[in-house]
């Protein structure tokens, strides 16, 4: 006879490897929390409905709550016989108040129950996740706001394209991140939806009140299909999607950052807090965390493509597989949440070198499109105008001279349309000024921008303090 909980048909003991090996309680006891307090509803549920008397539920309430407080104090000795997170409990609830420890599970299954753990484990997380990313996109804002007027080339193709201020530049990713938040956002929703009192699949025989549950839980929502309800990973891949987008993102400016600290651009230097040195090499200074980042989004990419590949060829209804489902969304949480916040002190503490940002803008031929763009305002069609310029900036190449320090009698060999007004239109302080267009690079703009993701911001922390209101009943 086995002395599993489940032990009943079977005659034989389950092989050790086989028993190691089926056991998620080395991964899975991160839901001890969640487990307890869906129990708990679970319990006062049963209750509700007659299924339970009040004594038997409020004796479960309270063993949960004691093996609770023994978790948290490190006083719970987790077994791998009992398999999960759920058994261990459930057999220690039983051991401590006996009889009604026994009845917990009616109406319920482990299929449902790890679903609604797993459901409530992820509104925690992005509870705290959103805290992260408006921290961080508030920290990059203010890193905007305070380089307003430092210019550095735009790139494209990595080659020097157009100046822009660094404050634009900034901005780029603080939208980035504003979509990130957005998304996570649509992770609460579906993280938002109570299943449990699906059963097994099929659903329960028993007169039970799964909106009851709901609400002493806080839950936006209740799965209308039990089998919808035990199989549904769907908000697990929009975590993981956030994160693989998040992480992209945070990669992109890792490289940016990396090039930016290097001898040949000088952009940038980090704080020593935020770098690290060589073994070999005594005057090294490296971007490891920006290194860091980059290189773990490789591995949030993978997390997102496993669930993806776990979940796709799974007949309805619950099958082990979807056990599956959680060391890699650990992982990408715990990824996600440190990258966040080293990611935020690396930012506000680097130090902008704006001279040598300003040289390589100013430099070089960032200005020819404000030449040719001089041209058209005189007159002259675009194309030609182009091709004039081109020509101008051949003869600057040829000559060794940037496009200001030719004069205007060299100009007006190329084009009569060239006057004293050249000069002013060229500097790089006007490059950028001019270009005021909606959502260009003139400073005014990035000031706009600015006043809209403070608005942004604003509403973050109330749907941050939404989250954080609703999570409260996990420390009930
Ligand atoms: N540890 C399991 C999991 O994480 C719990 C659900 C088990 N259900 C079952 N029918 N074996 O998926």
């Amino acid at each position: 006879m086995s002395s599993k909980l489940w032990g009943g048909r079977f005659t034989k003991t389950t092989d050790q490897l086989v028993e190691a090996f089926n056991a998620s309680i080395q991964f899975d006891q991160r839901l001890y929390r969640e487990d307890i307090r869906g129990s708990m509803a679970h319990a006062r549920m049963l209750a509700k409905v007659g299924i339970l008397t009040q004594e038997e539920a409020a004796s479960i309430v309270e063993g949960l709550a004691a093996i609770r407080a023994d978790i948290d104090a490190g006083e719970f000795e987790f077994s791998v016989a009992l398999e999960d997170i759920h058994m261990n409990i459930e057999k220690r609830l039983t051991d401590r108040i006996g009889a009604a420890g026994a009845k917990l599970h009616t109406a319920r299954s482990r299929n449902d129950q790890v679903s609604l753990d797993m459901h409530l484990y992820m509104r925690r997380e992005v509870g705290e996740i959103a805290a992260l990313l408006q921290e961080l996109l508030q920290a990059l804002v203010d890193v905007a706001e305070q380089n307003a007027d430092v210019i550095l080339p735009g790139y494209t193709h990595l080659q020097r394209a157009q100046p822009v201020t660094l404050a634009h530049h900034l901005l780029t990713y603080c939208q980035m991140l504003a979509r990130d938040f957005r998304r996570l956002e649509n992770v609460w929703v579906g993280a938002d939806i109570m299943p449990l009192g699906a059963g097994a699949l099929a659903g329960t025989t028993f007169p039970i009140d799964r909106q009851h549950v709901a609400d002493e839980l806080k839950f936006g929502a209740v799965y209308d299909n039990s089998m919808d309800a035990v199989s549904d990973r769907d908000y697990l891949l929009d975590f993981l999607s956030f994160a693989s987008v998040l992480m992209m993102h945070l990669s992109r400016l890792s490289e940016e950052i990396i090039l930016w600290s290097s001898a040949e651009f000088g952009f940038i230097e980090l704080d020593d807090a935020y770098s690290t040195g060589s073994s070999m090499m005594p005057q090294k200074k490296n971007p490891d965390v920006a290194e860091l980042v980059r290189g773990k989004t490789g591995r949030v990419y993978g997390h997102l493509m496993g669930l993806l590949t776990t979940a796709k060829g799974l007949p309805l209804t619950y099958n082990k597989d979807l056990q599956e489902d959680k060391e890699g969304v650990f992982d990408a949480i715990d990824t996600v949440k440190v990258s966040l916040s080293v990611y935020r002190g690396m930012l506000t503490t680097m130090r902008v070198r704006r001279d040598r940002m300003l040289q390589a803008a100013s430099g070089d031929f960032a200005n020819a499109t404000d030449l040719a763009d001089y041209l058209v305002k005189k007159g002259l069609p675009f194309r030609q105008a182009h091709e004039v310029v081109g020509k101008a900036v051949r003869h600057a190449i040829e000559t060794k001279r940037l496009l200001a320090e030719i004069p205007l009698n060299e100009y007006r060999v190329l084009s009569p349309l060239f006057e004293e007004d050249l000069l002013n239109a060229i500097t790089i302080d006007e490059c950028v000024n001019a270009r005021r267009s909606l959502g260009g690079t003139a400073p005014q703009e990035a000031t706009r921008q600015i006043a809209v993701l403070r608005t942004l911001l604003a509403a973050q922390a109330e749907k941050i303090a939404v989250y954080a209101e609703k999570n409260q009943v996990l420390a009930e």
